[in-house]
């Protein structure tokens, strides 16, 4: 089974996405992190993307689209994968297309995470994770249950996402509204998108999508 997960910055597609990889053994394939990634090992790619991350801009379709064509074809996608953070141009949903049609693979759900923007910042800036295993936690919406104890590897660091400020999240969500909104109707117009209330609490939301996955 292969999945899209659509919605702005902080709409929670990486939260379920991991809840979705244990649930159903997929794999979370997020342009982000893999982004994050390779910014951390300072590498040529890692390079060009920082400055535009760090803006809260996109970062272009080309070196995306490489990216994730050759995550893809990785032997630990073959039991299917979770796409979050791609495509997010129409360009990329493009791309995506012929890129599955050339690799024999197709989409089962295009999910949308709908969301009120006002909320998206708190979420945003209060978002922080192990930095031992990567949990993802919130001051207020999902705290640890020991203070200062990771509840999956008992882990004592944790690390913040250097866009993760209001000033960014507000770009991001412009750049949201302006280069990917579009990509809702192009997959509204093939008819196959689906949707889930991204404002339940996190559990009540990984129910509506297990309903949804069957
Ligand atoms: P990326 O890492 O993809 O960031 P994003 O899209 O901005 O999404 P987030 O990770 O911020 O949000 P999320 O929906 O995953 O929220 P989360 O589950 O963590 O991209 C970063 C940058 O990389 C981009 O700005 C761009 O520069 C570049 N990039 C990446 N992909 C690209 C592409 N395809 N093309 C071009 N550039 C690309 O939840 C947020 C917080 O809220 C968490 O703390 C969580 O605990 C909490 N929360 C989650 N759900 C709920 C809920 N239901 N109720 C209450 N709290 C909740």
């Amino acid at each position: 089974m292969n999945l899209i997960l659509l919605g702005p910055p902080g709409a929670g597609k990486g939260t379920q996405a991991k809840r979705l990889q244990d649930g159903y053994g997929l794999v979370q394939l997020s342009t982000g992190d893999m982004l994050r990634a390779e910014v951390a090992s300072g590498s040529y790619l890692g390079k060009q993307a920082k400055e535009v991350m760090d803006s809260g801009g996109l970062v272009s379709d080309e070196l995306i689209i490489n990216m994730i064509s050759g995550r893809i074809d990785k032997d630990d996608c073959k039991a299917g994968f979770i796409l979050d953070g791609f495509p997010r141009t129409t360009p990329q949903a493009e791309a995506l297309d012929s890129m599955l049609q050339d690799k024999g693979l197709t989409i089962d759900h295009v999910i949308e995470m709908t969301v009120d923007d006002d909320a998206m910042v708190t979420r945003i800036t209060g978002r922080f994770s192990c930095s031992n295993c990567g949990a993802g936690y919130h001051d207020e919406f999902q705290k640890t249950e020991k203070d200062g104890v990771c509840d999956k590897c008992d882990g004592t660091e944790f690390t913040r996402r250097a866009d993760d400020n209001a000033e960014t999240v507000r770009t991001r969500l412009e750049a949201y509204h302006e280069q990917t909104a579009p990509i809702l109707t192009y997959y509204r117009e093939k008819g196959v998108m689906e949707s889930v209330d991204g404002m339940a609490l996190i559990d009540d939301v990984t129910e509506q999508l297990n309903a949804l996955l069957g």
